[in-house]
């Protein structure tokens, strides 16, 4: 398994699900992702690995951590990377499942499964002993009023001054919350305190916090948050908090922005890259298997900024400085797709091979419909909050992800597609494909 991914990140002939462990670790971007690697559908999950020397061009690595311990016989779920001295560590959820679905193994009956941390450490970040080198960090939570024993996961690890920093994803009485945890060493960790908030959906998956450039930014994707009864009612949404590192104790504001206004987003996960920027992956949930083969991918990677109070999401420069070879029809455009650049006014449409942007009253409205056909349950219309700042769209087309970044980033609407034509409606508009 060695195929080269360009621009999007896609599944290898399997089923995959979200980012995990990403991290810049000796000279290379690491990406690890949830995976099923026997057929394109979710199952018992393993973690897939990608590298990359750019964030542009991926190369596949195979299967990184696979099942083989009662805590994680069952899955290993998502979760982050450190490096410390020399290391990489993977911090995971273990799962065990209690009741086996006996027509598929591979999934769980009536929600009965308990979930306990795990670790892995690893010389190179190429190289993974799943015999010798996990170790349990954190058992299933005995303690019902502070967390679930079922619905505990996604831890997300960070270092401050000489202590490391745990958050995961919660569910006490119906509703989403965060635990905090700390530790000198990795393995011995400590409960300090938890965050949480009424209207927020009933569980909080794959919680993020960092700081960029100094601000705070919080982002999790909580279940139930949606509630306009179409397929996904979770979505990956963020926010800047108070959070005091002493105590641990998070307040989270009303005001939250959606990752991405296309809703198909979801369990994003950040990094910083080698120059220090926050830059971040998610995952494009996909209805159905393209080819009938792979199911999953990731969007661009995105720096993280925040400016006066607003979280901003560009393209990594690194993919920026790809699309700069000018054609006239998406009939010329490589294997990475193509960008579209476009300035809006008022009552313009633009339509890609039939998915249509509009721009109306200072939004941008997006129409997926014809493009993603057979998909009744899942929505097809999109809409922005009101935009501020101009009305520049840089759109990046490929097979089966469009994505409308707004302003170099005040908002963008990205959407998984399906058969799109070669053919683009639009006024004064340019085109550029990767120069390989
Ligand atoms: C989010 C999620 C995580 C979990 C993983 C399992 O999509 O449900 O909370 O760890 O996927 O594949």
């Amino acid at each position: 398994m060695s195929e080269t991914n360009l621009i999007h990140l896609k599944a290898p002939n399997c089923w995959i699900n979200d980012p995990n462990g990403f991290i810049y670790f000796k000279g290379m971007y690491h990406l690890f992702y949830q995976c099923f690697p026997y057929s394109a559908q979710w199952g018992r999950m393993h973690w897939g690995h990608a590298v990359s020397k750019d964030l542009v061009h991926w190369e596949h690595k195979g299967i990184a951590l696979y099942p083989s311990k009662k805590d994680d016989r069952s899955g290993c779920f998502s979760g982050s990377a450190v490096e410390w001295n020399g290391k990489m560590h993977l911090i995971y959820t273990g799962v065990n499942y209690l009741q086996e679905d006996p027509e598929n193994i591979n999934t769980c009956l009536n929600d009965q499964f308990q979930s306990a941390q795990l670790m892995i450490t690893s010389e190179n970040g190429m190289t993974f002993d799943n015999l010798a080198d996990k170790k349990t960090i954190l058992p299933p939570i005995e303690k019902p009023h502070m967390g679930s024993k079922t619905h505990t996961r996604d831890p997300k690890v960070w270092r401050e001054k000489d202590t490391w920093y745990m958050v995961l994803g919660s569910s006490v009485e119906e509703k989403g919350r965060l635990l905090f945890y700390r530790s000198k060493d990795l393995e011995h960790w400590e409960y300090v305190s938890h965050a949480e908030k009424d209207n927020f959906g009933w569980m909080w998956e794959c919680p993020d916090y960092f700081e960029t450039d100094g601000k705070k930014v919080l982002i999790f994707s909580p279940m139930g948050f949606l509630k306009e009864g179409k397929a996904y009612d979770s979505a990956a949404i963020c926010m800047i908090p108070e959070f005091d590192t002493k105590s641990c104790i998070m307040h989270l504001p009303d005001e939250f922005q959606f990752l991405d206004y296309g809703l198909d987003l979801y369990a994003p996960q950040s990094a910083t890259d080698a120059e220090g920027r926050r830059v971040l992956v998610a995952w494009a949930r996909m209805p159905e298997a393209v080819d009938g083969k792979w199911n999953g991918m990731f969007c661009i990677p995105r720096i993280v900024e925040v400016k006066n109070g607003h979280i901003y999401f560009r393209p990594h420069p690194n993919m920026t400085n790809q699309f700069t070879k000018k054609i006239t029809s998406p009939l010329e455009a490589g294997k990475g797709g193509y960008r579209i650049s476009v300035d809006m006014h008022q009552g313009s449409e633009i339509n890609i091979g039939g998915y249509r942007i509009l721009y109306q009253k200072n939004r941008v409205y997006a129409d997926r419909s014809a493009v993603f056909a057979g998909h009744n349950e899942i929505r097809c219309q999109f809409e922005t909050p009101e935009i501020r700042e101009g009305n520049h769209l840089d759109i990046y087309v490929d097979a089966n992800l469009i994505e409308v970044y707004i302003n170099d980033g005040e908002y963008v609407l990205s959407n998984v597609v399906y058969s799109l034509s070669n053919e683009i409606q639009a006024e004064n508009y340019e085109i550029f494909t990767t120069e390989t």
